[in-house]
């Protein structure tokens, strides 16, 4: 590895140009710190504010979070997605409560064992909160330490090492020095034209100097997902619908959703509607047609949802899912994945309802 770079010209840009959308700079409370950075995981860190504070107001401490029901922290949570993380994150606020006497442990193998805490979120709260030299590297700091140092490969360990060279360097700052590489990375070591011209560390940088940037660093290639489709039905009955609580052990587990069915190639959702309604809940509904497709991109497959409108001929809830009957303006109370939410807004809402 070449020389170090130097951490003081990059913390002079961070001080003079770091980012000003990042809702919690400045804050030393490691547990808003780790709810933040929780979220930003999956989320764009500038889309994070308002969800921080609302969260913040509410569960204000590990304690709260740690006596909060499970349902209401999907509530607040709602509309950031990976509902996991929320689901983690209540349990590490029980596990700090119960293990660590509601103290937020500093040491990043201790925080590596609480649910939902990778290597990243243990490094941003060691750093940000406790002032410990220890690396935080997220999509943007990954981009600019393999162009310092021309890493061909970007593993974790060789980003692990750029990162602590770096932070070696600058005593007393290491959460800015993670925060700075992050906002770098962001906003002028960026993936397609870099404004290299406006860089601190350009007259480092050995990527640059060898014109391989842009091979740094390298892309990994995921295959396209797998689509699934599957169908869902709104099912009416009166004034209500019918919406069903998901597992809280699966996917988006703990949210609400309509009775669905996965289709298979040759199926016809109406057909395969009807039967799930019938044989999963004990109900005989009329199944319409398609009024809506609704497409969500998980982690690992693609999903097209078709929905349609449906109505309650006969029967009684049946099965071990936990239902409702919900009254249009009841749906506001419970937690949906953000896909859902806004066919609920869009299409079911009163003035589209009657
Ligand atoms: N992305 C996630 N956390 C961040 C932070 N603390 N600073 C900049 N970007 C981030």
């Amino acid at each position: 590895m070449d020389p170090s770079p130097g951490a003081g010209p990059l913390l002079c840009w961070f001080d003079a140009r770091q980012r000003d959308d990042i809702a919690w700079r400045g804050e030393r409370d490691p547990y808003a710190i780790l709810v933040a950075e929780v979220m930003a995981q999956q989320t764009r860190a500038g889309t994070v504010a308002p969800y921080h504070r609302r969260f913040m107001a509410r569960f204000p401490n590990v304690q709260t979070l740690a006596e909060a029901e499970e349902d209401e922290v999907l509530g607040y949570w709602e509309g950031l997605g990976y509902y996991a993380r929320a689901r983690n994150l209540r349990r590490a606020a029980r596990r700090v409560v119960s293990e660590y006497g509601g103290r937020m442990p500093s040491v990043v193998s201790e925080l590596r064992t609480l649910p939902g805490v990778g290597p990243y979120t243990a490094g941003a709260v060691a750093s940000l909160a406790f002032g410990l030299p220890e690396p935080a590297v997220d999509g943007n700091a990954r981009r600019v330490l393999s162009r310092l140092y021309d890493l061909e490969t970007a593993s974790p360990s060789a980003l692990e090492r750029a990162a602590r060279t770096l932070l070696d360097e600058a005593s007393g700052r290491p959460g800015d020095v993670n925060q700075a590489l992050m906002d770098l990375g962001s906003r002028v070591c960026t993936p397609r034209r870099p404004r290299c011209e406006e860089c601190p560390l350009s007259s480092r940088c050995v990527a640059l100097r060898r014109g391989t940037i842009g091979q740094r660093p390298p892309r990994k290639r995921r295959p396209r997902s797998p689509e699934r489709v599957e169908a869902a039905a709104v099912v009416r009955r009166d004034d209500r619908l019918l919406v069903l609580r998901r597992p809280s052990d699966g996917l988006l587990g703990g949210l609400w959703d309509f009775p669905s069915v996965a289709l298979s190639e040759s199926a016809s959702a109406g057909a395969a509607l009807r039967a799930a309604l019938r044989e999963g809940l004990g109900l005989d509904c009329r199944v319409g047609e398609e009024m809506r497709v609704l497409r969500h991109a998980f982690s690992h497959f693609r999903l097209r949802l078709g929905v349609h409108g449906a109505s309650w001929r006969s029967g009684e809830v049946t099965g071990q899912r936990v239902h409702r009957w919900a009254r249009l303006a009841e749906l506001g109370d419970l937690a949906f994945p953000a896909y859902l939410r806004r066919l609920i807004d869009e299409e079911l809402s009163p003035r589209k309802a009657r």
